[in-house]
């Protein structure tokens, strides 16, 4: 690579204009490290009038950025849109055919065509570069592709998504309930103030778990149908059990090998009050691998935000400006395999399961009976009358059992009226 690196920044929302900000004051930096002087070349963004966190350079500033690749020489661009198609996709592939490396913090993207994409950089040996996409400022790729590079990885689990994690600690903190937090959590910046779908119910972390499933087990994107939930339906009454029982609620990804089958989900979980994952609170994200002979590890640190973002996109532009042309998945397109996947009806846990009934008799025998009668085993039941309303609370842990037996189990409950609500599933950790 020449001496005089050209960038270009696509985006400058929340990530884009704090990296540019970042580029423009540690360009001696950057230099003095990688021996490469860089030059911001060109900019984009929808609007080239909008107010903006720092001030920008007009004169680099393009409203199209198709139209950079006609007119400026660039060797790194960064994609920092976060669209899974459109333009986002567009600008990636030209930018890789014109021999152009590329950095981007673009989940979506990866999760969804992260396989085409590689496959379209190795062919024009230039880099595709994607730190930021998992766990915000934690280098948990790299240390994938490169510091575990010789183990033999089983399971990749964890806190990848920090508005969930926010908004499930302060539930427990402030005993509000969670439209209220989630106010919070989009006044504090932690949510997106206009749609939070994709953050709450676990799209968000989901796109990541496919992504460290294809580095951990040097295998394809998967494109399975998984067990995905987010947290929409998590009550401050449920956390006030879990408490009780000395419990909290994550929502967690997970990815594993289970018989040689691939296993990804995402969903809330029950851990103890005693393990690392259940005291990673607030913002945090947590990353933990097991594997061969390293053991577990365990990344911590903060998972959003434009600082912790940056630092992984500098981290991934270093490494190009050093040198290191890579294979995006650590291996070449061509030796990723697919792996079947695990039948999601097998997969077991023990479960918290919340019933809202008419405190009448015979109700908490009707539902223990017909846990037997699908051989779900109980373990302990909390019962909570509400006598004014003469309803009642039941919450029932049961040994384990799969997922097929209780979502059977389950839908048989909704027909009946002294049961006032579809129950609400919580898995407990294994
Ligand atoms: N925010 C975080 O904490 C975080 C953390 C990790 C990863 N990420 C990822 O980083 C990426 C960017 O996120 P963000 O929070 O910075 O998003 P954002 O604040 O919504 O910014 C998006 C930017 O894209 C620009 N844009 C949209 N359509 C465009 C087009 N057709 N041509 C040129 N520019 C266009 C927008 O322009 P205008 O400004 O003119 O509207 C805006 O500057 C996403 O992939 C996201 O998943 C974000």
């Amino acid at each position: 690579m020449k001496n005089l690196v050209n960038i270009a920044i696509i985006g400058l929302g929340q990530i884009g204009i704090y990296l540019y900000n970042e580029l423009r004051s540690k360009k001696k930096e950057i230099e003095r490290k990688t021996g490469k002087k860089i030059n911001i070349a060109a900019i984009s963004a929808r609007n080239r009038n909008k107010k903006r966190r720092f001030q920008i350079q007009k004169n680099i500033f393009f409203k199209k950025p198709i139209q950079i690749f006609r007119d400026k020489k660039i060797d790194v661009l960064f994609e920092c849109i976060g669209q899974s198609d459109g333009i986002s996709k567009k600008i990636v592939e030209t930018a890789l055919k014109n021999k152009i490396h590329v950095i981007t913090p673009n989940k979506a993207l990866i999760a969804k065509h992260g396989d085409r994409l590689a496959k379209l950089a190795e062919k024009n040996n230039v880099n595709l570069e994607f730190e930021a996409s998992v766990a915000g400022g934690i280098p948990i790729l790299r240390t994938i592709k490169e510091g575990l590079a010789t183990n033999k990885i089983d399971k990749v689990y964890g806190i990848l998504n920090g508005t969930t994690n926010y908004i499930l600690s302060e539930m427990e903190n402030s005993n509000e309930n969670f439209n209220k937090v989630l106010q919070k959590a989009q006044q504090l910046g932690y949510a997106e103030p206009g749609n939070p779908k994709l953050d709450l119910n676990g799209f968000d972390a989901f796109a990541k778990v496919r992504i460290l499933s294809a580095l951990s087990f040097n295998t394809k994107i998967s494109k399975h149908k998984c067990i995905m939930q987010g947290i929409e339906n998590i009550d401050l009454k449920d956390i006030k059990i879990a408490g009780q029982l000395g419990l909290r609620v994550k929502l967690l990804g997970i990815s594993q090998i289970i018989n040689n089958r691939l296993f990804e989900t995402v969903h809330p979980c029950l851990v103890s009050k005693n393990t690392y994952i259940g005291n990673v609170n607030g913002v945090m994200n947590a990353v933990i691998i097991e594997g061969k002979p390293i053991g577990e590890s365990v990344l911590q640190g903060e998972g959003a935000g434009p600082g912790p973002t940056s630092s992984s996109l500098l981290s991934d532009l270093l490494s190009i400006l050093r040198g290191n042309i890579k294979y995006p998945f650590g291996l070449s397109s061509k030796k990723r395999k697919s792996l079947k996947s695990f039948n999601n009806d097998n997969y077991t846990n023990s479960l918290y399961l919340r019933f809202e009934v008419n405190d009448k008799q015979g109700v908490l025998s009707l539902i223990t009976n017909r846990l037997a009668k699908y051989k779900i085993s109980v373990k302990r039941i909390i019962q909570t009358p509400d006598k004014k309303n003469k309803k009642a609370t039941i919450v029932i842990i049961t040994h384990k059992t799969s997922e097929k037996n209780a979502s059977n189990c389950l839908t048989i409950f909704r027909k009946n009226k002294n049961i006032l609500r579809a129950p609400t599933l919580i898995r407990l950790y294994n």
